[in-house]
């Protein structure tokens, strides 16, 4: 049995879904060599390609900012969003490029937020990770601190978070906060684990999934995404209506 048919062993699986209803994608690692996603710029510029034969429009690019290993800034995120434009301009590349950041949830996320050094997309949109293991105890307080500022957080892949998988209710709580919840499309193959699988299932369920991402960091995350089309929650995601990805076009 091969690698992907173990994958989706349990589920029947559908014609491909069509991911240009989506128009954007709004959370990938494609600025080259400033974070653990594209390690240069031929590669970043081949993973747009990929991007723009699946039907995109645009990329919200997010490159990590966590403090202990990718020192990023806006200034930084800036310029490789400058250089990537230039080079993807000039190689014929349609797909329009954005840039903000992916922030992990910790002290210096809090100095950014008192500072107002924060990138945002969409409606004051700011994208943010928690670490997989425990939940962090500032998280309510930073959360206050992010919506009383008037952004808008958005939790990356929600379903990934380890502490949250006996305790699917705080998901619900977070999104009847308005926390916005975004999960990853390759969470529904079970790449990552049969729990994360599962906890985006339930959330497709429940409702309370407002974005999708390829969370790219290398061609095999675009490359697991065209089997993850053919999976019936992600038709069923993409059918809710409540999906606000194209809303960033
Ligand atoms: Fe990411």
């Amino acid at each position: 049995m091969g690698f992907f048919q173990r994958l989706f062993r349990k589920q029947e699986l559908l014609e491909p879904a069509d991911l240009s209803v989506l128009k954007v994608d709004m959370h990938s690692h494609l600025i080259p060599g400033i974070d653990d996603g594209s390690p240069d710029m031929e590669t970043s510029i081949m993973l747009l390609r990929h991007f723009e034969a699946m039907g995109y429009r645009k990329v919200i690019t997010t490159p990590h900012i966590m403090i202990d290993y990718y020192k990023n800034t806006s200034e930084i995120i800036n310029e490789g969003l400058k250089a990537l434009r230039a080079k993807a301009r000039d190689e014929g590349v349609r797909l329009q490029i954005d840039a903000v950041a992916e922030y992990y949830l910790d002290e210096h996320f809090d100095e950014l937020i008192e500072k107002g050094d924060v990138l945002t997309f969409g409606d004051k949109y700011v994208l943010f990770e928690l670490p997989f293991m425990a939940e962090p105890e500032m998280l309510k307080s930073t959360l206050f601190k992010l919506q009383m500022g008037g952004y808008r957080p958005i939790l990356a892949h929600p379903e990934r978070y380890l502490f949250w998988h006996r305790d699917l209710e705080k998901l619900r709580e977070l999104s009847d906060r308005d926390v916005k919840l975004q999960i990853n499309i390759n969470s529904l193959t079970g790449t990552y684990s049969p729990q994360v699988q599962r906890t985006a299932e339930w959330m497709i369920d429940q409702g309370i999934v407002d974005f999708i991402g390829s969370d790219c960091h290398h061609l095999g995350h675009l490359q697991l995404m065209q089997e993850a089309r053919k999976l019936p929650y992600l038709h069923k995601v993409i059918r809710s209506g409540k999906l606000r990805n194209a809303s960033l076009d």
